[in-house]
């Protein structure tokens, strides 16, 4: 977290701790659909709409990494027509978007497996990742097919790998080493994870990289979630964390 003059007044100067990584498990887009008399998907879609305005604030804020919790490993459990809705919405949402991230210089990256995607959705997903990987602005993370337990017990797994080919030793292993077996190995851990929806739990999420993060549980439906609510969660940060004269 960086100070950044963001404001110079007359007769003093405004300083703003920003976040340099924000997380948001986007939840509630089937309850706001129901609420409204529409279906769980139109639910989804309305989601996408405010997911984009989000991504807008987090240029227009200076946010450094923004990571999106879109699906995760226990979502498969939902029923087919849902699932599908939610596997073709990436393909749309990036064949629309990628010019604009072009333009706007933002990075997407994936955090999940990828591999498990249906055919059409990680090729959507991959050819994002890789024709903005030189990109050096802002850095959208999409948490797909993405769950916690199953990512510590993966980069478990590396890890052994690694000591029973002889390239580590066991007391190498520490948390600066652990973490590059992670999805999101070159990422700094998240400053805030907010959660919309009302829930107050954490589902899965990026289990090993909150564990210093500072939660926000908002009661507003995701697609209810807009530029002056993330406003609202920099600004508590900021009046926590910055030193005001
Ligand atoms: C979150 O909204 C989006 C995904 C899980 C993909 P939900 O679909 O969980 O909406 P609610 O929580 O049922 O309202
Ligand atoms: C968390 O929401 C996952 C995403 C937002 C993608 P869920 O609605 O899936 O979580 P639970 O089932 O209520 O814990
Ligand atoms: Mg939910």
């Amino acid at each position: 977290m960086g100070k950044t003059n963001v404001e110079q007044e007359e007769g003093g100067t405004t300083l703003l701790s920003l976040p340099k990584h924000v997380a948001i498990i986007m939840d509630g887009n089937g309850r706001w659909g129901e609420k409204r008399g529409l279906s769980r998907s139109e639910g989804h879609f309305a989601g996408v709409q405010a997911m984009e305005k989000i991504i807008d604030a987090c240029f227009d804020m200076n946010i450094k990494i923004l990571t999106l919790y879109a699906f995760s490993s226990e979502n498969w459990n939902r029923p087919k027509d849902e699932v599908n809705y939610l596997m073709y919405l990436p393909i749309k949402f990036f064949k629309q978007k990628l010019p604009i991230f072009m333009e706007k210089n933002i990075k997407i990256l994936a955090t999940g497996n990828i591999e498990g995607l249906p055919k059409a959705t990680k090729r959507a997903v991959v050819k994002a990742v890789e024709e903005t990987k030189g990109n050096n602005g802002l850095i959208v993370n999409f948490a797909l097919n993405y769950g916690g337990r199953m990512e510590i017990l993966q980069a478990c797994q590396k890890v052994i790998k690694e000591i029973q080919d002889k390239k580590i030793e066991v007391d190498q292993v520490d948390e600066s080493l652990f973490q590059r077996f992670l999805y999101t190995t070159g990422l700094p851990d998240p400053d805030i994870i907010i959660r919309t929806g009302g829930e107050q739990r954490i589902s899965n999420f990026l289990l090993w990289q909150s564990a210093r993060s500072e939660l926000h549980f908002i009661e507003c439906y995701f697609p209810d979630f807009d530029k002056k609510s993330l406003a609202k969660v920099i600004y508590d940060y900021d009046l926590k964390h910055t030193h005001y004269a």
